[in-house]
């Protein structure tokens, strides 16, 4: 919760300003998406992450892969959470995998990694939200991610929600202009629009909403142990703060009986 102390706010709304541009060139603009593993204490939304899954299997895996991922993990505590059987039953009907003992293809099963996918030069999923940061400056020092994250998960969501609308043809092939990619021009067509994908539940599926909840998957899908680790940083600072105060009463006894004394 530090970005919620006054200090701050006021100081990162001081460097806001300079430090979101991009050193890529054109200027990029990464909206401050909301998050529920933000923060010490942020936790993954179960709900919102099955939702990810659903979009990313539906529209963004006719490009991109998944390779470093197990289809097994979709069963742990703290992600999708799936029981064993919902697991097999995804894994054997959505992908099938190329078994080289078989000399053929099959259906995948959970020790399977989702496949991998290039299409069209569409690079893997698996660790992107890791490997982009939604914040930076200024000057490079990365302040902003003291006080907004990595913002990996915004990138994304920026990314799928930055089009707009403007295309240009480069050598060849054709440009889409958005104001997420440094640079402002990708090649990725617009892959995401209102109501591209039905949820079970109802839940809101604007591109903003299914965007967000694409990202919070793929940064799932690059950090599976966040919670563990959050949890494990948390338990170190509590143990770090009991062992302090215990040395400094040692300190102070140990020291009782010679200060005061002039000889
Ligand atoms: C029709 C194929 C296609 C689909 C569908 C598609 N992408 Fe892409 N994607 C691409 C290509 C090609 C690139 C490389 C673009 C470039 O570098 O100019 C790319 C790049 C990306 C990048 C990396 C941008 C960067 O900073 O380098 C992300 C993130 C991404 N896509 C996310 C998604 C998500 C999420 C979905 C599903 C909602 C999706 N894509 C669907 C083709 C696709």
């Amino acid at each position: 919760m530090f970005k919620k102390l006054a200090i701050g706010a006021a100081f990162a709304l001081a460097l806001a300003p300079v430090g979101s541009h991009a050193a890529g060139g054109g200027e990029q603009h990464i909206e401050d998406f909301q998050f529920s593993f933000e923060g010490p204490f942020g936790t993954y939304d179960q709900n919102q992450l099955q939702r990810g899954l659903q979009v990313y299997t539906e529209v963004c895996a006719a490009c991109h892969g998944l390779k470093y991922v197990p289809l097994r993990t979709l069963g742990d505590e703290g992600g999708i959470g799936w029981t064993g059987d919902q697991v097999r039953a995804y894994a054997s009907e959505t992908f099938t995998v190329y078994d080289p003992e078989l000399e053929d293809d099959r259906p995948a099963i959970p020790t399977d990694h989702f496949p991998a996918n290039t299409a069209a030069g569409a690079p893997d999923l698996s660790m992107m939200a890791k490997a982009r940061a939604g914040f930076h400056g200024p000057y490079g020092l990365g302040i902003n991610q003291l006080f907004k994250g990595i913002g990996g998960a915004e990138y994304i969501a920026s990314l799928l929600t930055g089009y707009t609308g403007h295309e240009k043809e480069e050598a060849g092939s054709i440009l889409y202009e958005n104001t997420a990619f440094p640079g402002g021009w990708i090649s990725m067509a617009p892959p995401l629009s209102d109501e591209q994908v039905e949820f079970a539940d109802g839940h809101a599926n604007d591109l903003h909403h299914m965007a967000a909840d694409v990202s919070a998957f793929l940064m799932w899908a690059a950090e599976p142990k966040m919670m563990a680790r959050k949890q494990a940083g948390l338990v170190g600072v509590i143990f770090l703060t009991i062992l302090a105060s215990m040395l400094y009463l040692t300190n102070k006894r140990l020291w009782a009986p010679h200060k005061g004394k002039k000889h």
